[in-house]
């Protein structure tokens, strides 16, 4: 069975490589490394010791992207390219929209024209906004708070219209929480480009001296130590949910959502806390102003990925800290 995977070669895509490339399967990576490195993939063959194809193409140019449908037999796709930066999609709105949105219906065309029937999209708690309440349930009410968040949200729409219109075609939906941590070899992990957005890289950078402080933005929220809660996700664990889904796929469901979560949930304090006691360096940090669109907390309720899926995420918040701390500290200038 080969599987495409568009955003192949970053932070979850390459991740996701290696457990597919473990399970047997065959594996073409397209991507176009706006926002990664081609050597994510050869850490991936070393990890692996199994060779994948890949092309440096973007889902806008749709002739080339044919010609790799051409030339593999496609059975599945999971969808992982796209930017991720939430503070520049609110600047620059057009760009999110072109490349997120104009960039999966070429790919969901050219999908069509091939019959390839199986796709797992990449989306992100952020489509539930700031959650009425806790834990948060597949069933809960989507909304937009910028446009990294609403580009996902018209993508699913869009997955949901196609499939009403094709009962062929087998969609997942699967959103995220909060991504972190790494692959046990050291070899992959996240590598922003530039000032991290996330905590957890930028709490990486920090303890490798690359940075003087964390920022914690805001200690005044409705939380037990007033800083944001978050529901901290394993990698490695949101990969393996990846093969669960596509599993899941061949019995032909139609239409599923999934959210990908631990279902517990930890503060920024806590979580620099975590990281100091697995790296044994300590991490400065300064309490600042809250940050534009965030919430005071948020984390899943995974049971319908568990039942449906037999899917939980396993690895707790010492094995996050530890693996990425070995990834960061291994290769303090990312992949280069
Ligand atoms: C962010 C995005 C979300 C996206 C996800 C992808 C925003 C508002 N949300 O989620 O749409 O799907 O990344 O991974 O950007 N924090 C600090 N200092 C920092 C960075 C973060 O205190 O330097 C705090 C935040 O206020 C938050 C927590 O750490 O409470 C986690 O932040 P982050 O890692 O950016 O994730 P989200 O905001 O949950």
């Amino acid at each position: 069975m080969t599987v495409l995977v568009t955003g192949g070669a970053g932070y979850i895509g390459s991740h996701t490589c290696v457990e597919l490339l473990n399970q047997g399967k065959k594996v073409v990576v397209v991507d176009n490394l706006s926002n990664s490195s081609e050597k994510s993939l050869d850490r991936v063959r070393e990890i692996t010791g199994k060779e994948l194809d890949f092309y440096q193409v973007d889902l806008l140019d749709k002739e080339n992207l044919t010609e790799i449908f051409k030339k593999h037999e496609i059975e599945s796709v999971i969808h992982f390219a796209g930017l991720k930066a939430v503070g520049e999609s609110v600047e620059k709105p057009g760009l999110y929209y072109h490349n997120n949105v104009t960039g999966s219906i070429v790919l969901f065309e050219v999908m069509a024209e091939f019959g390839v029937k199986n796709i797992v999209f990449s989306s992100s708690a952020t489509v539930y906004g700031d959650p009425a309440s806790l834990p948060i349930t597949e069933e809960f009410p989507l909304s937009q708070t910028n446009p990294y968040g609403t580009a996902k949200y018209f993508i699913e729409i869009i997955l949901k219209d196609l499939q009403t219109a094709d009962e062929d075609l087998n969609v997942a939906i699967l959103r995220y929480f909060n991504p972190v941590g790494a692959h046990k070899s050291g070899k992959i992990g996240e590598d922003p480009i530039g000032t991290p957005n996330n905590l957890m890289p930028f709490i990486s950078q920090v303890a490798v001296k690359k940075r003087p402080e964390v920022m914690v933005f805001g200690d005044d929220y409705d939380t037990p130590d007033g800083t944001g809660v978050r529901d901290y996700i394993h990698v490695v664990d949101l990969a393996k949910g990846h093969i669960k889904t596509l599993d899941h796929l061949e019995s032909n469901p139609g239409f599923v959502v999934y959210n990908l979560g631990k279902g517990k949930g930890y503060s920024v304090l806590e979580l620099i806390k975590a990281f100091e006691k697995a790296s044994g360096v300590e991490i400065p940090y300064k309490v600042v102003g809250r940050r534009d669109g965030d919430i005071a907390s948020s984390w899943a309720d995974p049971a319908k990925a568990e039942s449906e899926l037999g899917w939980t995420a396993e690895m707790g918040l010492e094995e996050m800290c530890e693996d990425t701390w070995r990834w960061q500290s291994e290769n303090p200038k990312g992949f280069n």
